[in-house]
């Protein structure tokens, strides 16, 4: 019995290592794709909205979201639910829950953390940012596109990364006003403060962020 117990955790940590899969991760319920508000119902409900509940989403809520978001739609190709510049997906969608920093990682559905630090209060300036459940945090990897860190990144360089960021955003509104959720768009956001307590390397910058929640009545 013992020897047992002893193979299966063996098994377990070697799942946990083969996978890159750590104990702080969040593994995400498979989305539920089918259902929801018509297409037209939802268009007509989408709006800002910036005053929410202390709730946080369930994680059937978080999961749905993120592949509306940016999920793979079509894994045989690896492509995605927002379309992107000449397919270079070079968006990267973090998380930022109470619990920590993670990183959606689409592939494999999961939020990857990035440390365990509450850094809502950095997403933004405006008072509700720290106090909603979840904001997502946008940033176009510019390695993907060619630029090493310490190369110059102008604005023209960052056209094709703020588009790409706004199918993804609209997606979530989308998503959120088809679920009953609240969420709001964000420009104003303290990118130099933020950036490093991220972690991001020079050439990740920040292009917006989004602030989710169930709205407050
Ligand atoms: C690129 C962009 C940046 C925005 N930045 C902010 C922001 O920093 N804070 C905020 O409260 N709303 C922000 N908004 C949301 C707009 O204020 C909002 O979309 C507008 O007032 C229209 O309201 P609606 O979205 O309900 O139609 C932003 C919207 C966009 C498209």
């Amino acid at each position: 019995m013992k020897k047992k117990i002893f193979l299966a955790f063996c098994f377990l940590i070697l799942n946990i290592i083969s996978n890159k899969i750590s104990s702080q991760d969040i593994t995400l319920p498979t989305p539920d794709r089918t259902g929801g508000k018509p297409l037209m119902q939802a268009l007509n409900e989408r709006q800002s909205v910036r005053t929410f509940t202390k709730d946080n989403l369930t994680l059937q809520q978080m999961s749905d979201l993120l592949w509306a978001a940016w999920g793979i739609n079509r894994p045989d190709q690896k492509k995605r639910t927002a379309p992107s510049a000449r397919n270079v997906q070079e968006i990267d969608v973090y998380v930022a829950l109470p619990t920590g920093l993670y990183l959606y990682d689409g592939s494999s559905h999961i939020l990857k953390q990035i440390h365990n630090r509450d850094i809502r209060n950095l997403c933004g300036t405006q008072d509700f940012v720290a106090t909603a459940p979840l904001d997502l945090v946008y940033v176009a990897d510019m390695g993907k596109l060619g630029k090493k860190e310490g190369d110059e990144i102008k604005d023209s360089d960052l056209l094709w990364s703020y588009a790409n960021t706004g199918f993804i955003a609209q997606n979530v509104y989308l998503y959120c006003a088809s679920a009953n959720l609240g969420c709001v768009i964000r420009g104003m956001v303290p990118k130099e403060k933020l950036a490093p307590e991220m972690g991001l390397r020079k050439n990740q910058v920040i292009t917006l962020s989004q602030t989710i929640g169930i709205p407050a009545k």
